[in-house]
């Protein structure tokens, strides 16, 4: 009878990490490329989109602390990622991890949840990706016909030379007076999926190159806004100062909008941010000194693009009014009000470009997750072919991105947005529960890389992990339930029986006995 708790031995895990040959995946990476991927992940749709919305709706100037405080909790995760990612490894991230001190059951759980951080966060960021292209082909010209431009039964009208949903048009337009149109299929979104798998498949050299080119235009861009704006407030001071203060808005008597709930729910909001720092220790089997790399690879880019954000947002907010900042493009916005006339341009390329890397990274993730179950028998053998001359897992990665590049297509992107939040979230908690299960257990271990302060900082990981989920909407948990129940019925009628890991823990009772 299978045990739904067994752990995988660390024997076989440091077996699986020492194996050579073309079925492996290639060990190409480095310190650099590392933090390149982090950082690839990372500075998204979070900072160049929902920023303005935070400021403008929940916290005010106060989005710094919003930024902050979502900031520390990953921080939190991120040395547990750590602990763990120097320790164990092997390309599946939080799954391997809860395979190794929570047991099977525990590890598939987090397996299936990590379709919902990788998978639906490409598809997020595809959503926006496919935005912001039609917005800056509509501005060099081109417009792209409106039914495949969004996703089915979103109403568009065509206003300032583009398409664009009803909904957002600005308040006072009346959209009878506009051409109207309905759309089909985001085939933009479903586009850009394609041709990011397509350079995954090709190699994981390659990907992470092309990874590194882009990750510094997108640096660049955020830091040419940080110069200009800096600049403008440097010589505009007294307006700066009006449009801090104040630095928190009084709270408008709802939950949420201001004030310090206001903070906080823009904490919550604002974590999108910061997902992406986890995905790279799905890249540890593709690490050419994992036990070193690892910790630098994640808590370097976490580092840095905290203190990115929080630089750019208190800028942001000092150039111009909070008040104004509901927009798709607030950076951009930024830019145009310091009158730099370029700047608009340059950020809407940046954008389109750094997007363009977190779909890589995140889907990059989500195909090693799908590897390593396979591997180990949880999911079909598929799943973990590796391409003889690519060494990529590359069917992994090709239904991987036939799957996302269907959800941006088809599914709005605030119910992409929230399933991968609540998803992600969940990972911080077993991931943070696990450290410390394992530090009690097997002590003895030779840790390359010690979480400080355990139990104290895993246990803050897990609050502010829930607390984070606690703020998510109902429907979201209703949703996060039916997936995992879902994900419940596979494994027992495949994953349960196909287990290497029980078969391995056979073999050796047996040979023991
Ligand atoms: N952190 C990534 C973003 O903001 C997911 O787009």
């Amino acid at each position: 009878m299978p045990d739904p708790f067994v752990k995988k031995p660390l024997d076989m895990i440091r077996e699986e990490c020492d194996e050579v040959g073309e079925h492996t995946l290639k060990r190409a990476l480095g310190a650099t490329n590392l933090i390149a991927l982090g950082i690839g992940a990372i500075i998204g749709t979070g900072i160049f989109v929902l920023t303005g919305s935070v400021a403008a709706l929940n916290s005010g100037p106060a989005v710094v602390l919003s930024f902050t405080f979502a900031g520390i909790a990953c921080a939190f995760a991120g040395l547990c990622y750590s602990e763990f990612a120097s320790l164990i490894p092997i390309a599946g991230s939080a799954y391997t991890y809860g395979y190794a001190t929570l047991g099977e059951l525990i590890a598939w759980i987090i397996g299936w949840d990590l379709i919902l951080e990788y998978a639906f966060g490409a598809a997020t960021v595809a959503s926006g990706w496919s935005a912001n292209a039609v917005q800056l082909l509509a501005r060099l010209g081109v417009t792209l016909p409106p039914q495949w431009i969004a996703t089915p039964g979103t109403h568009l009208a065509y206003y300032r030379q583009m398409w664009q949903p009803i909904a957002s048009l600005p308040m006072g337009v009346n959209p009878a007076t506009l051409p109207q149109a309905t759309a089909v299929f985001n085939i933009v979104a479903f586009l850009v999926i394609a041709v990011v798998t397509t350079i995954l498949v090709v190699g994981i050299q390659e990907s992470a190159t092309i990874n590194s080119v882009i990750v510094f235009v997108k640096v660049g861009t955020v830091l040419v806004f940080i110069a200009i704006a800096a600049a403008f407030v440097f010589h505009h001071f007294a307006q700066a100062k009006v449009n801090w203060t104040p630095f928190i808005p009084p709270n408008t008597g709802t939950r949420g909008a201001f004030g310090w709930s206001g903070v906080l729910r823009g904490a919550g909001k604002i974590f999108f941010a910061y997902i992406g720092f986890d995905a790279v220790s799905c890249a540890a089997q593709e690490a050419k000194n994992p036990q070193k790399d690892m910790p630098v690879g994640i808590l370097g880019s976490l580092t840095l693009c905290t203190v990115l954000y929080i630089v750019t947002a208190g800028l942001l907010t000092g150039v111009i009014s909070y008040t104004r900042l509901n927009v798709g493009a607030p950076i951009a916005l930024g830019m145009a009000e310091t009158g730099v006339q370029w700047g608009e341009f340059l950020v809407l390329v940046g954008t389109i470009l750094g997007l363009s890397t977190v779909m890589l990274v995140m889907l990059l993730g989500q195909s090693r997750v799908f590897f390593s179950m396979s591997r180990d028998g949880l999911l079909p053998k598929w799943a973990g072919a590796v391409h003889p001359r690519f060494r990529t897992p590359w069917i992994s990665s090709i239904v991987v991105g036939v799957f996302v590049a269907f959800l941006p297509a088809m599914l709005p992107i605030d119910i992409l947005n929230e399933m991968t939040s609540i998803g992600t979230l969940l990972a911080f908690v077993i991931v943070c529960a696990g450290v410390w299960v394992l530090r009690v257990r097997r002590p003895d271990l030779h840790r390359p890389f010690k979480t400080p302060w355990v139990p104290a900082v895993p246990i803050l990981g897990i609050v502010s992990a829930l607390a984070l989920m606690i703020g998510l909407p109902l429907t979201t948990w209703i949703r996060l339930i039916v997936w995992l129940i879902i994900g419940m019925a596979i494994y027992l009628s495949y994953g349960r029986k196909h287990s290497r890991v029980q078969q391995y823990i056979a073999t050796h009772d047996k040979v023991a006995r």
